[in-house]
């Protein structure tokens, strides 16, 4: 099967060829220069760049040129409240947040609850809408600064989308709908109609600050066909177009895809005991073999393995300490169980501090909220 086919917003694995995806999805590689460029403002460098776990965008030049020049702009990501949230959804989460401090942006965050509702035969509207206010804890704990964060939950701020959205509806054909998400005659129409909402939300800053805003998206590559569609339109409805900058994707702990909810042993949630997160480590699939012996003799595959991307993407900062695990694997003196057992501990830790944090931010939820800060856009009367 083509790679192409293997990532999307509602099918993605981990473990794919990232360069041959971004020439069927047509965004740019990162180069150091646009690293360079985005470290210089930011005044410092950040793992998820280095590392190029973010390695890919559409315009994030145009944005960063833009942002030097003094225009407004803002940041914008989101999350589809289907359960609890995962380490792989915190991962565009925790880039966002040092995007948000060091470039001193306003988030627009968005809690898609329609869209789940839509999309899982299992979720009811009540649950997945208390899911939006239950993920919306994980921002709290990633400490994104509330005065400048701006949580949208589709069903409740509809108000806020609407104008937009039906503009964005009246751009976009079935025909391109289904080339680009794959519906199919019996998808329900609800599904259908979604992607405009999430289209629409790469707009809204120009019509709340009512200025040209220049808008960029971090987020998983798979999120990247809602994009494709939201930059062809942009101009011709008024809009700058939206930039964006991808993650690749965190695998999950079993032996392949990327972690997901569909698969919950092989996720680590925020909201799991730090006990039980250690846990799912110690049973995690790696790239080792099968004995000791075997891995002292031919060394493991850390390229391969979900343990050593937990570390590369997220837990380990100091890169000649990430080179020389890499090196140990490889080689056979460091073995699986010695890994996993630091990473479960890392993991552990990273849980309790997370949900202390988590636990105290249910009183400042509604400082998050869009509707707390902002009136609805107006329809402008010629
Ligand atoms: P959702 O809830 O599937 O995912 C939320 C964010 O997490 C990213 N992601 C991952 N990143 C790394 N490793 C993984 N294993 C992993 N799994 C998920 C996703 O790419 C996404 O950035 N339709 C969206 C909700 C949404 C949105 C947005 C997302 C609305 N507007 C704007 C990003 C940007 C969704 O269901 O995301």
């Amino acid at each position: 099967m083509e790679e192409s086919v293997q990532v999307g917003p509602w099918a993605a694995e981990a473990f794919v060829d990232y360069e041959k995806l971004l020439k069927v999805f047509g965004a740019k590689p990162l180069t150091d220069s646009e690293v360079h460029k985005l470290e210089r403002l930011a005044g410092e460098s950040h793992l998820m760049l280095r590392r190029r776990v973010f390695y890919s965008h559409r315009d994030l030049d145009m944005f960063l040129n833009m942002y030097e020049a003094g225009y407004r702009c803002a940041l914008y990501t989101g999350r589809g409240p289907s359960g609890s949230t995962h380490l792989g959804h915190i991962l565009p989460w925790v880039f966002t947040k040092w995007l948000q401090d060091r470039l001193g942006l306003e988030l627009f965050f968005q809690m898609t609850d329609d869209e789940k509702f839509l999309h899982e035969e299992r979720l009811d509207l009540p649950e997945s809408n208390s899911f939006a206010y239950e993920n919306s804890l994980d921002l709290i704990a990633l400490e994104f600064e509330p005065r400048k964060t701006h949580i949208i939950i589709d069903t409740e701020d509809i108000g806020y989308l609407y104008p937009v959205a039906v503009k964005v509806a009246k751009k976009i054909t079935y025909s391109t709908q289904k080339a680009t998400f794959g519906f199919t005659d019996s998808t329900n129409v609800g599904l259908v109609f979604y992607p405009v909402l999430q289209i629409a939300v790469s707009y809204l800053p120009t019509e709340l600050y009512g200025e040209e805003t220049y808008v960029l998206i971090p987020a998983g590559i798979d999120q990247d066909p809602y994009w494709r569609i939201a930059r062809d339109i942009a101009q011709s409805l008024g809009y700058p177009k939206p930039s964006q900058i991808h993650n690749k994707l965190l695998p999950g702990l079993g032996p392949e895809g990327k972690m997901s909810s569909s698969k919950p042993e092989t996720a680590v949630y925020t909201t799991d005991p730090p006990e039980i997160g250690a846990q799912k480590v110690m049973r995690a699939f790696t790239g080792g073999q099968p004995t000791v012996e075997l891995q002292r003799k031919l060394g493991g595959n850390p390229d391969r393995c979900s343990v050593f991307k937990m570390y590369e993407m997220l837990f380990e900062e100091d890169d000649s300490k990430l080179s020389e695990r890499y090196w140990n694997c490889r080689t056979g003196s460091l073995l699986c169980g010695d890994c996993k057992a630091e990473l479960a501990s890392r993991v552990q830790k990273f849980l309790r501090e997370f949900q202390e944090r988590r636990d105290r931010g249910r009183d400042k939820l509604h400082q998050y909220l869009i509707r707390s800060k902002f009136s609805e856009p107006k329809l402008k009367h010629r």
